[in-house]
């Protein structure tokens, strides 16, 4: 896979030995975007932790065998965020809802990246039978890179909630299931 910078990159799904690398990439963002990332702790122990959920998929981007980009699914949708989510009318499903936490490495920002993990992923998810993709626990709404990331890829807003300051609920939704 090629980045806008003329870059070849290489997307793959994480594996155990990957642990301790992904700790270190997260470590290594910046302020500002360790603020924006935060599916689970960064040290170790996190990363081993969620990955024993069996429910939880990540996915690496590479460059030169450095990582550049770390993405968490999960398979169903946040319990904690259930009752909000259905308050848009979502009648939410495990079997066929998948959750979304993308993160691309601060000097990579803007190059592809994210728009070429979300292809890969949006791919697995539609193969394994799974038609919608919520954002885990939403988007800061100054955020305004990854609003814009999101709409790009079909992303649509579902509403507004109020959690450290103001977020957005965004949702992909697979446009052939639901005209069925
Ligand atoms: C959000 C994030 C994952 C996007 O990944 P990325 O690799 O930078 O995004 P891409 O380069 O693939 O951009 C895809 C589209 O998003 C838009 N976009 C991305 N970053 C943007 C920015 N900073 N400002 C404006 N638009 C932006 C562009 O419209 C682009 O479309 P285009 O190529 O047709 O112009 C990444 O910036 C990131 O990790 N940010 C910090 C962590 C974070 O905010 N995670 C999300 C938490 S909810």
């Amino acid at each position: 896979m090629i980045t806008k910078n003329n870059k070849h990159i290489a997307i793959r799904k994480v594996t155990e030995g990957d642990y301790s690398d992904i700790s270190t990439y997260l470590y290594h963002l910046s302020e500002l975007s360790q603020k924006r990332f935060g599916p689970h702790g960064y040290d170790l122990e996190s990363v081993q932790e969620i990955h024993s959920n069996s429910n939880i998929i990540g996915y690496l981007a590479e460059h030169e065998n450095e990582i550049i980009g770390y993405t968490i699914i999960q398979n169903g949708y946040l319990l904690h965020d259930a009752d909000r989510l259905n308050s848009y009318g979502l009648n939410l499903e495990h079997q066929t809802d998948t959750t979304f936490a993308p993160s691309v490495a601060d000097e990579w920002h803007g190059l592809g990246v994210g728009q070429l993990l979300f292809r890969e992923i949006r791919k697995d998810i539609l193969e394994s039978g799974r038609s919608r993709i919520i954002l885990w626990g939403g988007v800061q709404a100054s955020n305004d890179g990854a609003i814009q990331y999101y709409e790009r890829i079909g992303f649509r807003k579902l509403g507004m909630f109020n959690y450290h300051g103001e977020n957005y609920d965004m949702i992909w939704e697979n446009r052939q299931t639901t005209h069925h």
